[in-house]
C-alpha cells in the first residue's frame, strides 16, 4: 500500500497553469514544491501543466530552475525522480516584479499567454497567493484589472488565499468586501492547513462511515469533547507576525473551530463542498459569542517564560526576536465553549492550544458518560474511567477507544484498555507536505476542504469578544507558565471546574 495516491481520488487534476505570488519564500519552497512535487509523483498532477513563480527577487526561468532544483532537493518528502523533475523544472518559469506595480501583472499576463501557448494549455490558471495578507486584495485587484480572473467558455481561475484571513471581524469583513468585488465567492479557496491532514479529513469518514458511532454521537452518550494542539515549538522566527497575532488568532479562529465544526456538525446530505460547508457554518453560528462575564469564567490566558523542552533550556516569550519586551500577547488559550443546538445543549466543548508546550500533540477526545447503573460495585466503578474515543491528529496519527475487560482472575477486576488503530497499520507511507490534497483539490474544483466566508466570519464572532476583553484587560501574570509545562494552571482549574481533566494521552497510557 506504500505509494498510493494520498487522497484515493484516481484521475488527475485539470491541466493548469499554476502562479505562485510569493515564489522565493519558505513556503513555497518547503511545502507547495514539494507538495506539487509528490502530486507529479502519485500522477495527480495533471499531465499538462506550468507553473510561474512571481517575487520581487531579480531572476529569471534558468535561475529559477536552478533555485527549486536545489530547493526540491533539500525539501524533497520522497526520492525525486530525475524524469519526473526534469519534466517539471522545463514547466517552470518566473517573473520579477513588485506586487504594488502594476507592470507586474501586465507582465504576468503576457508570461501566462507566452506559457499557455507553448504547452498548448487551456485558460485554466490557479494563483496561489502565498504572500503577506496585506498583499490579498491588491493582488487580486491587479490580476482583475489586467483581466486574469474572468473565466471564459469552460476554463476557471481559483484564488488560493493563506491564512490569516483578517485580523478582526471588522478587517474579515473588509477584506472579503474587496476581494469580492473582484472575484466570486466560488474562485475563492481560503486554505487551512490542518484540513489537509490525514486525520482530519478522517473525522467524516470516521462519523458518517460507520454506522455505530452516529447514534451515540449527542449529549445523551457524550458529556465532554477536547480539543488539544499543543506544540512544543516556540515562536521560531515569526516573532513579528506573531506579536501582533496570538494564539488565538493563529490557531483557534481557523484550524482549531475547524476542527471542531466536523466533530460536532449534522451529517451532511452529500460529500459535495457546499453540503459539507452548510454544515459546518451551522454549528459555529451555534455557539453564542460570550458576554464579558462569561469570557472572564471561560477562558484562559497564558505567556511563557523560560524553561525547559526536551532537556534543553529555552527563553521566555518576551525574549524572542522581534517580540515586544513587555508584550500581552498571549501564547497559551484555553476555554469552554457550548454549542447550543439539541445535539450539544450543554455538552462543554473544552479546547486548548499553546506553544513551548511540554509535548508536541494535537489530540480530539470524546469523553463518553459513565455507564448507567453500577452493576461491578461502587470501589471498581470509581476506579475505571469512562469511555474515551481520542482521535490522534499528530504526531502517530490514529484512533484509540479507551474500553473496560475483565482482567482474568476468579474475582471482578476491570482494567481500562485501549482498541486501537494506527494509521501505520496501512503500511508505510511516503511523508506528505500536508498541502497535497489542498492543491489537488482546488485543481479539481473541490471545495469543501476550504473555508467558505460565512465560516470565516462565523469564527471571528466568535473569538473576537475574548480578544477585546484581553485588550481592554492587560494581563497582570504575563508570563504565566514555564516553557515545558502544560500552561497556566488556571488551565486545569477552568475545566475542574466542571469536573473534568484535561486528558495527557501520552501521560495516561
Ligand atoms: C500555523 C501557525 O498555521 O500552524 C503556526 O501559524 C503553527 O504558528 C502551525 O506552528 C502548526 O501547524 P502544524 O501542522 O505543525 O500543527
Amino acid at each position: 500500500m506504500s505509494d498510493q495516491p494520498l487522497t484515493g481520488h484516481e484521475c488527475p487534476g485539470d491541466p493548469c497553469t499554476i502562479v505562485i505570488f510569493g515564489a522565493s519564500g519558505d513556503l513555497t519552497k518547503r511545502k507547495l514544491l514539494p507538495a506539487l512535487y509528490n502530486l507529479k509523483a502519485l500522477k495527480l498532477m495533471p499531465e499538462n501543466f506550468a507553473v510561474i513563480g512571481v517575487a520581487v527577487s531579480d531572476s529569471n526561468d534558468e535561475l529559477y530552475r536552478t533555485k527549486i532544483t536545489a530547493d526540491i532537493k533539500e525539501f524533497a518528502t520522497r526520492p525525486v525522480d530525475d524524469k519526473d523533475w526534469e519534466d517539471f523544472s522545463r514547466r517552470s518559469y518566473y517573473i520579477a516584479g513588485d506586487f504594488n506595480n502594476p507592470e507586474t501583472f501586465k507582465h504576468l499576463s503576457a508570461k501566462i499567454a507566452d506559457v499557455q501557448k507553448t504547452w498548448n494549455l487551456p485558460g485554466n490558471v490557479l494563483f496561489y497567493l502565498a504572500v503577506a495578507p496585506s498583499f490579498f486584495a491588491k493582488v487580486v485587484e491587479q490580476l482583475d484589472i489586467v483581466g486574469l480572473t474572468t473565466e471564459t467558455a469552460g476554463s476557471w481561475r481559483r484564488v488560493i488565499i493563506e491564512k490569516p484571513f483578517g485580523h478582526d471581524l471588522a478587517s474579515a469583513r473588509e477584506l472579503n468586501a474587496d476581494l469580492t468585488t473582484h472575484i466570486a465567492e466560488r474562485q475563492i479557496y481560503r486554505i487551512d492547513h490542518y484540513l489537509g491532514k490525514e486525520t482530519v479529513q478522517n473525522i467524516m469518514v470516521f462519523r458518517f462511515g460507520n454506522s455505530v458511532f452516529e447514534p451515540i454521537w449527542n449529549r445523551r452518550y457524550i458529556e465532554y469533547v477536547q480539543i488539544t494542539v499543543a506544540e512544543e515549538l516556540g515562536v521560531e522566527l515569526r516573532g513579528g507576525y506573531y506579536d501582533h497575532s496570538g494564539v488565538v488568532r493563529d490557531m483557534v479562529q481557523n484550524h482549531i473551530l475547524s476542527v471542531l465544526s466536523l466533530v460536532a456538525m449534522e451529517p451532511p446530505s452529500s460529500i459535495s463542498g457546499d453540503s459539507v460547508r452548510n454544515e459546518k457554518v451551522k454549528v459555529l453560528e451555534a455557539i453564542r459569542p460570550m458576554e464579558p462575564e462569561e469570557i472572564l469564567a471561560n477562558t484562559v490566558r497564558g505567556q511563557y517564560g523560560a524553561g525547559l523542552i526536551n532537556g534543553k533550556h529555552v527563553p521566555g516569550y518576551r525574549t524572542e526576536a522581534d517580540v515586544n519586551p513587555d508584550s500581552n500577547t498571549e501564547t497559551f488559550v484555553a476555554m469552554k465553549l457550548q454549542v447550543e443546538n439539541w445535539r450539544w445543549a450543554e455538552v462543554p466543548f473544552y479546547i486548548r492550544s499553546g506553544k513551548r508546550l511540554a509535548a508536541h500533540t494535537t489530540q480530539i477526545v470524546i469523553g463518553f458518560r459513565r455507564a448507567p447503573l453500577l452493576l461491578f460495585g461502587k470501589n471498581i466503578e470509581n476506579n475505571i474511567m469512562p469511555n474515551r474515543l481520542v482521535i490522534h491528529v499528530q504526531p502517530d496519527e490514529g484512533i484509540t477507544l479507551d474500553i473496560h475487560a475483565k482482567r482474568p482472575g476468579p474475582s471482578i477486576n476491570i482494567a481500562n484498555v485501549p482498541l486501537e488503530f494506527s494509521y501505520s497499520d496501512f503500511g508505510e507511507h511516503t511523508a506528505a507536505t500536508g498541502y497535497e490534497t489542498l492543491l489537488y483539490d482546488c485543481m479539481i474544483g473541490d471545495t469543501t476542504l476550504f473555508h467558505r466566508y460565512d465560516s470565516v466570519d462565523a469564527s471571528w464572532r466568535i473569538v473576537n469578544p475574548i480578544l477585546d476583553i484581553w485588550q481592554a484587560l492587560k494581563a497582570r501574570d504575563f508570563p504565566n507558565y514555564a516553557a515545558g509545562t502544560w500552561g497556566p494552571e488556571a488551565a486545569d482549574h477552568l475545566i475542574e471546574k466542571t469536573g473534568h481533566k484535561w486528558h495527557h494521552y501520552l501521560l495516561d497510557r
